[in-house]
């Protein structure tokens, strides 16, 4: 295969509705961040875009549940998440947004360019409508009872307490989250993508095609839903949060959110261009640049299937490879932040980077574990013990250990100095050695190639386990201590501590790609530039220059103890019995939020709404919430029993102006009839207060 010509590698766009975990993490952009480090140390031409996914009904919800606007929810996420990719050293080239102007141009163009060649469908069908607040219901918008669990707190599209999958029109008693109406049946008018007419296109790509070099996840999930027969697929949205659809008279109509959001690439290169004075167009319509799309396994369908058959209509080019990962469990369940059972890249970076200097390191060492345990093939778990024994037993005991002491003898038995190599005296531990490096160069290359990121990264540190082998037999220590008796040692010391310091520095190099941070402490040691990094010189011995002196070593990682893992099992289960709690007031919350059904203006006047004041209060026996009140209306006195006990002291009561519903039927409550009801405010936290009068107004005042 011939070289590519240009890269342009994409990380799913994450929906900038909330904090990201380390799942995405090592899904979509550790592997894609290893790739394109790799590539630029190859010094290939290639652009890394990535950006936040600011449509769809993701960020609404989220803006009802924090009580402000879609735009302050994006303008709030969108810069967290960017700061937290860069505290982990995902380097994107740029970090673009789906709610700028030139990505919503480059959308509607994009659409325009379709609908215009005849490439899309206009069909009409009966969508939800809540007549309150004039909507179509997005299939978020909407509630009910699951058919198969029972649970009544169900959306349209998914069940979160049993996981299926559902339809709105499956819900049973679906109501709207708008206004609480039950939603009606309404015709709307949609533009449609017909998938079905390109099955044959994608059973020759795919199918055929790619059917080696493609992950067996994305193949397979393609095969099955081109087996199960295609439909159109809808392409607009009937919502106000959005791309408007540009055609005249599409009032109301977005375009659908995974419309936009993969275009959001192209938009990003576009504006990468433009910040670099560059062409944008040659990565997205010439055939020699390779674009590599790295997505997590809930994004297969609109990366293999979907968007193709729009950049194949549009006349860009088709993905080479579209590197899927499945999921990343934690601790023996499913991550996922609504559940509470997630480690936030935040929470990560707070806790373990920030905290210590020369926290960068740790960065590494969780970009190391999550590449170790990559769900490349089959789903994987995070436990924070694997995290330990991974930092602790491969990166401190092997890696760091190796580099450390290569370094501390160098500065002991050769003055701190490389020292020369001795050609006579080479053995064959030593042409071992050299081969060792040559090998590993060539098969982290083909690994990487071939987006197998797990055994490319246990290449290097196997390599570093053979170094440790290869200074263990060869015991410098032990030479140093014969010296007197056997100078020529010296020339054997000599020998093994030069190779050991250019395997050193080829350990730079390979590791560079996966850990970062590390690569740059370990060039500042070696006092040496970035230029050492670059792919051609992995493999040779002669990088270090005899007679340089390099610095002292630093700990290149620090071992984590059992405490600190102890803690974040703690703080996993208390967050997460923390968001169920959280979620109960939610459930309790959203009931408040929807309104009661409508009624008729007689239906109010039937109410007799007056000012009472209360008078006496005592506590009733027997019953922890009830307080008996005597209240006067001006023309009577009342008694009235509220259930208030828990929230009010009887004698806080007394003076109290309130408002009474005087006309409610009498009941008895504990053998004392009540005549009436108070009413109160209740705020979120569930706290009364008083509606207060001021004590201005009399007793018997009427309400309306
Ligand atoms: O699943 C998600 O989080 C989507 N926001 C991914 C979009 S990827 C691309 F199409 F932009
Ligand atoms: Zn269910």
């Amino acid at each position: 295969m011939t070289t590519p010509k240009r890269y342009l590698v994409t990380s799913a766009l994450p929906y900038a509705n909330g904090l990201k975990h380390i799942g995405h993490l090592a899904g979509a952009y550790i592997p894609a961040d290893i790739y394109v480090r790799y590539l630029k140390a190859q010094l290939r031409d290639v652009v890394f875009v990535c950006g936040s996914d600011e449509h769809g009904t993701a960020i609404p919800i989220q803006a009802m549940k924090e009580g402000t606007t879609a735009q302050a929810i994006i303008d709030k996420y969108h810069p967290i998440i960017e700061q937290n990719f860069k505290d982990l050293g995902i380097h994107f080239d740029i970090y673009h947004r789906t709610s700028s102007p030139l990505h919503h141009e480059t959308a509607q163009e994009f659409f325009t360019v379709l609908n215009d060649n005849g490439d899309l469908e206009i069909k009409t069908s009966e969508q939800y409508f809540d007549e309150a607040t004039q909507t179509f219901l997005a299939d978020r918008f909407i509630k009910g009872t699951c058919p198969n669990c029972s649970y009544d707190n169900a959306f349209g599209d998914q069940c979160e307490k049993c996981g299926k999958s559902l339809s709105p029109d499956e819900l049973i008693n679906p109501v709207s989250t708008l206004s609480g109406n039950v939603p009606v049946k309404k015709e709307t008018s949609h533009w449609y993508l017909p998938l079905n007419k390109h099955e044959d296109f994608l059973r020759e790509w795919v199918l055929k095609e790619h059917k080696n070099d493609w992950r067996v996840n994305v193949v397979g999930q393609v095969k099955s839903w081109v087996d199960g027969g295609l439909q159109p697929r809808a392409v607009t949205r009937d919502l106000d949060w959005g791309i408007q659809v540009p055609v005249k008279n599409a009032v109301g109509k977005v375009l659908y959110v995974w419309f936009d959001a993969p275009i959001g690439y192209i938009s990003a290169t576009k504006q990468w261009a433009l910040n670099h004075g560059k062409d944008w167009k040659p990565y997205w319509y010439e055939n020699d640049t390779q674009l590599v799309h790295f997505i997590g396994k809930d994004n297969i369908v609109f990366h293999a299937i979907i968007f193709p058959v729009m950049l194949k209509l549009h006349g860009n080019i088709l993905p080479a490879n579209v590197p899927s990962n499945e999921f990343m469990n934690l601790e023996g369940d499913k991550m996922s932040t609504s559940r509470g059972w997630s480690i936030e890249m935040d929470d990560y970076i707070n806790d373990w980077i920030k905290k210590e200097n020369g926290g960068e390191s740790m960065a590494d060492v969780l970009r190391y574990y999550l590449t170790a345990i990559a769900p490349e093939t089959k789903d994987s778990e995070f436990t924070w013990k694997g995290f330990q024994d991974a930092c602790n037993s491969e990166l401190v005991s092997v890696f760091g250990n190796y580099i450390n002491r290569t370094f501390v003898l160098m500065h002991k038995l050769c003055n701190g100095k490389v020292p020369p190599f001795h050609n006579d005296l080479i053995d064959d531990l030593d042409k071992q050695l050299i081969q060792d490096i040559g090998n590993t160069k060539l098969k982290v290359e083909t690994l990487l190639e071939g987006y197998k990121f797990r055994e490319a990264q246990f290449e290097v540190i196997d390599l570093a386990r053979k170094a440790n082998q290869y200074m263990q037999k060869k015991e410098p220590w032990i030479l140093a201590k014969h010296l007197p008796e056997s100078p020529s040692n010296q020339h054997l010391i000599d020998n093994a501590l030069h190779l050991c310091l250019q395997l050193t520095a080829n350990l730079a190099i390979l590791i560079n790609p996966f850990l970062p941070f590390t690569a740059k402490k370990m060039l500042h040691m070696m006092k040496v530039v970035e230029k050492l990094l670059e792919w051609q010189n992995a493999g040779r011995v002669d990088l270090l220059k005899v007679g340089y002196s390099l610095r002292e070593p630093q700990l290149l990682f620090r071992k984590i103890e059992d405490e600190e893992i102890a803690h974040q099992l703690e703080k996993l289960t208390i967050k997460k019995v923390q968001v169920e709690e959280n979620k109960s007031v939610e459930v309790e919350q959203e009931s408040k939020n929807v309104l009661k059904p409508e009624i008729v203006f007689d239906d109010f006047g039937k109410i007799d709404l007056r000012i009472g004041t209360i008078t006496a209060a005592e506590k009733v026996e027997k019953a922890d919430k009830l307080l008996k009140l005597e209240v006067d209306l001006g023309f009577e006195k009342r008694t009235i029993v509220s259930g208030i006990a828990m929230h009010f002291k009887p004698e806080e009561l007394v003076g109290q102006q309130v408002t009474v519903v005087c006309n409610l039927a009498p009941r008895k409550m504990r053998g004392i009839e009540s005549n009436g009801m108070i009413l109160l405010a209740e705020d979120k936290s569930g706290k009364l207060h008083f509606l207060h009068t001021n004590g201005m107004i009399d007793a018997g005042s009427t309400i309306s």
